[in-house]
């Protein structure tokens, strides 16, 4: 196998868009976007006008076009939004996803995929976290109709994803189990998507079945995988406790240190000479974004790395310019021993996991700005399904309003600091809802601790880097 020694880990919501996954495939690593929200980032770049058209091109080539000139006339605005509009949005999803919304989630993993891998012949990959279960399978096939080469998943088991790529690249009916609240365990409620169904004009008899990485972070899980996935994991990707975005939890009772933070020990390190023993190639992530690290990991035996921070605050990352200059300005301008960490929030995220958040003024990072922010859960990505005690199922998010959550059966406790990702993560990318009370949605970065190292990318008497720079730096010793 011809494998990435460099992979450019995907980073939602939009972060890591097609513009950057395209210019890191072109320079032959592995680039890839993002599958996390992706229904939203599209009909919002839609209803921003597609300046560029790039959005409408990829829609040209989706291959059910009266699907596609239906989805134009739902949320293209030509001109725009007017200032002030909120963004229209789609329906928020759910176990027995409705077929608009299974239809939306296609073309949507469709065109990012289009157009990160459009006239040229690099690899590019999607990225999903295993979590967010009911979007998974249309954002999935969507990715597959658009040829992806690699899906990575992380942020839980992904036994049954492997199984789904069979399937799908058959063009068969595939199905994930979800987790329920107050369900017996394992539950038998399924999500389902059939192909045959949600899109019976699209012909194509078979689908390449891409690469499967699963990111994970003990070698325990890793040989569950190996063992007991319904179809093969083609490689791992170790994400240690230091790496942006979700970070698994620490072993055993959750301690903070004195910040506040979960804190991480030796039983937390990944058992290397067991996955050495697996025979996988495995890439290794968090804080490996230097050419120093680069080398460690090959010595360890790795195939590669994987580095979000460094691109997420390059040229071509989705993230705003705005908030990227303020990010390269903050961390590149001040002594390395001023430098602020960022914080492994153990509350934030809705999901439970550890988050972490780079401290930054106008952001939610600031607990008067996240206080001031009225609730509300109008995306619900990071929403569970509940079973209630007279059988019906409902759906619940930490950030939502309290009172909403604690009619759900939710615990007050479980509300406390919690931060609408969803939301936040749009607001980044300069797709920030403005609410129906006037309030617009503020952002909240994440990154891993690889921030404070960002310097290492800029060329003397410049504020601004790109991935090639990333790319060129990283390899400067390995290729
Ligand atoms: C802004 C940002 C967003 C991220 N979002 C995701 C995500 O949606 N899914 C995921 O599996 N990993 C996500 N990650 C983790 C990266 O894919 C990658 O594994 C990690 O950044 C590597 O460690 P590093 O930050 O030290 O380079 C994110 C990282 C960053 C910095």
């Amino acid at each position: 196998m011809n494998l990435p020694i460099i992979i450019q880990g995907g980073m939602g919501i939009g972060v890591s868009n097609w513009r950057l996954a395209r210019a890191v495939s072109l320079l032959g690593q592995l680039g890839v976007v993002s599958g996390t929200g992706i229904n939203t980032v599209i009909i919002r770049r839609l209803q921003d006008g597609d300046p560029e058209g790039d959005v409408r091109r990829a829609i040209g080539h989706f291959p059910d076009q009266d699907y596609a000139q239906e989805v134009l006339r739902l949320y293209f605005l030509p001109k725009g939004r007017e200032s002030g509009k909120s963004y229209k949005r789609c329906s928020l999803p759910c176990i027995d996803a409705p077929l608009p919304l299974q239809r939306l989630g296609v073309l949507a993993s469709f065109v990012e995929v289009f157009l990160a891998k459009e006239n040229h012949a690099g690899v590019i990959g999607i990225n999903f976290l295993e979590k967010l279960q009911t979007s998974n399978l249309s954002g999935i096939y969507g990715a597959m109709l658009a040829g992806v080469d690699y899906v990575l998943m992380g942020a839980g088991i992904p036994r049954e994803i492997p199984g789904v790529l069979d399937k799908f690249a058959e063009q068969k009916e595939a199905s994930l189990k979800i987790s329920v609240i107050g369900a017996a365990t394992p539950s038998d409620l399924r999500a389902s998507f059939d192909p045959s169904l949600v899109f019976p004009k699209i012909m194509a008899k078979s689908l390449k079945r891409p690469k499967f990485l699963a990111i994970i972070s003990s070698d325990t899980l890793a040989l569950h995988l190996v063992r007991k996935a319904t179809g093969t994991v083609e490689g791992f990707i170790i994400e240690g406790a230091s790496a942006g975005g979700h970070n698994a939890p620490p072993r055993g009772p959750l301690q903070l240190n004195q910040l506040g933070e979960p804190i991480y020990g030796i039983n937390d390190e990944p058992n290397l000479a067991s996955f050495r023993k697996i025979g996988l190639p495995f890439w290794l992530a968090g804080t490996f974004g230097s050419p120093e690290k680069v080398q460690q990991a090959l010595d360890l035996g790795a195939a590669g790395v994987q580095v979000g921070t460094a691109f997420a605050f390059c040229n071509e990352s989705g993230v705003t310019e705005s908030l990227r200059q303020a990010v390269i300005d903050k961390w590149c301008g001040l002594e390395d021993s001023n430098l602020p960490a960022v914080f492994t929030d153990p509350l934030a995220s809705p999901t439970g996991f550890p988050f972490k958040v780079a401290p930054l003024a106008g952001t939610l990072s600031e607990f008067s700005s996240y206080q001031a922010r009225p609730r509300k859960c109008d995306i619900g990505h990071l929403r569970q399904p509940v079973l209630t005690s007279d059988g019906a199922i409902v759906y619940r998010c930490p950030a939502e309003p309290v009172a909403d959550f604690i009619h759900k059966g939710g615990a007050n406790d479980e509300t406390l600091k919690r931060k609408c990702l969803c939301n936040a993560l749009l607001s980044n990318i300069g797709a920030a809802q403005i609410q129906d009370d006037g309030y617009e949605e503020l952002p909240l970065l994440t990154a891993g601790d690889d921030l404070t190292h960002l310097k290492q990318f800029l060329s003397p008497g410049k504020r601004s880097y790109s991935a090639q720079d990333v790319l060129a730096h990283l390899t400067m010793k390995t290729i």
